[in-house]
């Protein structure tokens, strides 16, 4: 039986459970990769890997990390995709993005369930995280590489550090998007629901497609 969350009025539901659960199973494993992934990129950093359980703890469970990690994003991809393709409603916010770093939102065309910066987002991730499974296999089992492929080895060195650092520019950005400018976006990743005022303040086009044309917030 499908399990419908009973929402308080006035609140309409962004994130299912099962969204929530993807995320926070993303957000998990990033964060761990994230530290014992800067042990191993700096002995300046190594520190991190010794509060995490030590050099060899970290180094066997980093690769696994990245696993559930992948596969997160993965079932995010299944979950989100068909929401993240760009339209030209985005082409139009991206001419406006000026007015939105200005915080001039009744300027900006109006944004759906997600705007053109999260899909943006979405689909950085989503690359990086193919980009970081592709390179980080080689660097997990180097031996599985045949010696007249062993270019691959020095291609995913190489290559492995740049996707991370692309996915912490992202992950910046998100935290910095999701935690402070969007007040009330991280207790709909908790919660799952928002004020409808939300929805109408931030995502005006999804507001009339879920709200303007039935009588009463979607529950
Ligand atoms: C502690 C770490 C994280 C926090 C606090 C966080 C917070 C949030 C919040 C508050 C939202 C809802 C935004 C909204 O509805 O307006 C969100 C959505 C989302 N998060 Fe995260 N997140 C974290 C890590 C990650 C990671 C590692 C990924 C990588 C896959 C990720 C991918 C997404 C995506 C794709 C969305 C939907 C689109 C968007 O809102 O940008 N998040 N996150």
């Amino acid at each position: 039986m499908k399990h419908e969350q009973v929402l308080p009025p006035g609140n309409v539901l962004r994130y299912t459970l099962n969204e929530r659960i993807t995320h926070w199973v993303a957000a998990g494993s990033y964060i761990y990769l994230l530290l014992t992934g800067l042990a191993f990129w700096s002995p300046w950093l190594f520190w991190l890997a010794m509060i995490l359980g030590g050099g060899q703890i970290s180094r066997l469970l980093h690769p696994w990390a990245g696993l559930i990690f992948f596969l997160s994003v993965a079932y995010m991809y299944k979950l989100w995709a068909s929401q993240m393709g760009m339209t030209p409603n985005d082409k139009a916010w991206m001419d406006s993005v000026g007015h939105y770093i200005r915080n001039e939102d009744s300027q900006m065309p109006p944004a759906g369930r997600y705007n053109t910066g999260q899909k943006f987002l979405f689909w950085g991730f989503f690359w990086c995280a193919i980009a970081l499974l592709l390179t980080g296999v080689v660097l997990w089992v180097p031996n599985w590489i045949p010696w007249s492929l062993r270019s691959l080895r020095y291609i995913a060195v190489i290559l492995h550090p740049i996707a991370a650092l692309l996915t912490i520019a992202l992950f910046l950005i998100h935290i910095y998007m999701g935690v402070f400018a969007e007040r009330g976006a991280f207790s709909a990743m908790i919660r799952g629901y928002v004020p409808a005022a939300f929805i109408r303040r931030f995502h005006p086009g999804w507001y009339e497609e879920i709200v303007g044309n039935s009588p009463s917030p979607r529950k």
